[in-house]
């Protein structure tokens, strides 16, 4: 049985952001590959008739061949415990994938290596950043013609304005791809074009060593020297500290179609990304190796499994040894909650967790009593703070269909609220409820959860109203009168907090002028 601080120092929890089609499923696939016992969640694209039995709880991704929900895999490798969080990296994303992100402790950004940096891996690395969460990059297809590496490099630099620091370097690319050059072990991986998914040993050779020359060719070898003396010199010398602070990037190069350069990368995260991090709290900061079990809860996940009309919250621990059977502290209620059958991960293979560790991500069944955003103790009133709402982009009224069904549709509504799925907002005058997302996906997410999981015809029609802000002020006198004067753009989000829907940009503005004491914002930390 480890102690709670080896524990600690053999977990990594990450996760993996790209833009669609960067080969981020792929690369998911082969890594779960080295972990042999693969226990996954719901996500992961598998080919053919898996993939279909995988994800059918979800017509829409099927029918998109994307997957919309985040989910998370474990697995070991080499005497290391992996949690692998998986965010949609689709254009249309929910706040689902930024909340993941406050789940893990670094994060590895897959690129294509013909495309570079792309909006989506911006998007999710602007999210990284505001929490300095380290960034292994993975520079992927180079089995086919790419970008100049140098290029590529640069790209990330200037625009992401993150230092990088060549882990591996291609030798060659496409159809000349002869292998990589792993820099830090001196080690040359050779690729076999007609290669399967076995994994090749590196070769020991020190870069001007004559033999090299024999391995790739003469012409290719004299290239490698050339890039990595060049790379050498632009490029700040490896500095762990600074990856950790999130301020320098290692790279590796490979093909994860090909699974070459995924051992190598693999092998990075287990030696360079942080264990569990220390967690901010209002008042202190949680260290993982306090003995008292903590966490937070970080997505819910309603009727998983057609067959159990269950509801799952996935928890990050974030300190303790946790035991199957003990009593946690629901901070929000204030009661206790026995944790009598908590999952390692889930979806098709749920495993009982009898005992979980900082890093871990639990599931948690319950029947609605937890959120995103609660805290679970084992006695201390704590609330993990950085887990927000964030202000809806688009906002449509509800239409639905059969008048009669309208209780259940509220309930629907709000058990797809709680999920974080969407946010519902009740307009103080009674009329027909707003619905707010972040990406229009996620309106055909809804009606689509509606339609199979409540039964319900429901659809989404134009709302007059283009953004939300939630309204607070120190001066309740202005508060009331601000109500007062906008009854018909005033709603109620699901914990009845005051929200102002603003019919225009303009509008807004306007409103924020005549009303200085009040604060508008576009994001609600969670109660
Ligand atoms: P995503 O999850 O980031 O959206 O990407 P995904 O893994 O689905 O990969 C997108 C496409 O890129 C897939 O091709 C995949 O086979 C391909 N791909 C991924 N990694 C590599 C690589 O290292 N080299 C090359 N050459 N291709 C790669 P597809 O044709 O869209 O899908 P499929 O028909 O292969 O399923």
């Amino acid at each position: 049985m480890s102690t709670l601080t080896e524990a600690i120092d053999e977990r990594r929890t990450f996760a993996i952001i790209s833009h669609p089609d960067a080969g981020k499923t792929t690369l998911t696939e082969k890594l779960l590959l080295f972990g042999g016992a693969i226990q996954m969640a719901g996500a992961v694209r598998a080919r053919g008739e898996q993939r279909r039995a995988r994800s059918d709880w979800m017509a829409i991704e099927r029918e998109r061949g994307i997957s919309v929900t985040a989910s998370v895999m474990s697995f070991e490798h080499d005497g290391l415990s992996f949690n692998l969080l998986d965010t949609p990296g689709h254009e249309d994303f929910s706040e689902d994938t930024y909340r993941t992100l406050t789940a893990v402790d670094s994060a590895v950004m897959v690129l294509d290596a013909a495309k570079g940096i792309e909006n989506q891996t911006r998007k999710l690395f602007e999210v990284c950043r505001l929490r300095n969460v380290p960034i292994i990059s993975f520079i992927n297809k180079v089995d086919r013609e790419g970008r100049e590496t140098f290029d590529l490099l640069d790209e990330i630099e200037k625009s992401l304005a993150l230092d990088v620091c060549p882990m591996t370097w291609p030798i060659g690319m496409g159809r000349d791809l002869k292998g990589v050059y792993d820099l830090t072990r001196n080690q040359v991986l050779l690729f076999d074009q007609t290669r399967g998914d076995t994994i090749p040993e590196g070769i020991d050779m020190p870069l001007e060593d004559s033999r090299l020359d024999d391995l790739v060719g003469a012409e290719a070898a004299a290239k490698l020297r050339e890039e990595v003396e060049l790379v050498q010199g632009a490029c700040p010398a490896w500095d762990l500290e600074a990856y950790r602070a999130g301020h320098l990037s290692p790279v590796f190069f490979g093909s994860a179609l090909r699974n070459f350069g995924v051992a190598e990368l693999l092998g990075g995260i287990g030696r360079l990304a942080p264990r569990p991090r220390p967690q901010p709290t209002q008042g202190r900061t949680v260290e993982p190796t306090e003995e008292k079990v903590s966490g937070f809860v970080f997505k819910i996940q309603a009727n998983m499994d057609p067959n159990h009309r269950d509801r799952i919250a996935f928890f990050r621990m974030c300190s303790g040894r946790f035991k199957r059977g003990m009593k946690l502290k629901h901070v929000r209620s204030g009661k206790l909650i026995a944790m009598v059958n908590p999952v390692f991960f889930l979806a098709r293979d749920r495993a009982l967790a009898e005992e979980a560790f900082p890093g871990d991500i639990l599931g948690i069944p319950n029947h609605g009593s937890l959120r995103i955003g609660d805290a679970l103790t084992e006695g201390e009133d704590l609330r993990f703070t950085g887990i927000p709402s964030f202000a809806p982009e688009l906002l449509r009224r509800v239409r639905l269909d059969d008048p009669m069904k309208a209780k259940q549709l509220r309930k629907a509504l709000e058990d797809l609220a709680e999920e974080g799925v969407s946010q519902l907002f009740k307009p103080i005058n009674g009329a027909t409820w707003i619905v707010g997302v972040v990406g229009q996906l996620q309106f055909e997410v809804i009606a689509n959860r509606i339609e199979s999981e409540y039964n319900l015809k429901a659809g989404f029609e134009e709302a007059p109203f283009d953004t939300a802000r939630w309204i607070s002020s120190d001066n309740p006198d202005q508060l009331k009168k601000f109500i007062e004067a906008n009854t018909s753009s005033m709603a109620e989000d699901r914990d009845d907090a005051p929200v102002f829907l603003a019919r225009n940009a303009w509008t807004l503005n306007r409103a924020q002028q005549d009303f200085p004491e009040i604060r508008f914002s576009n994001t609600r930390e969670q109660h």
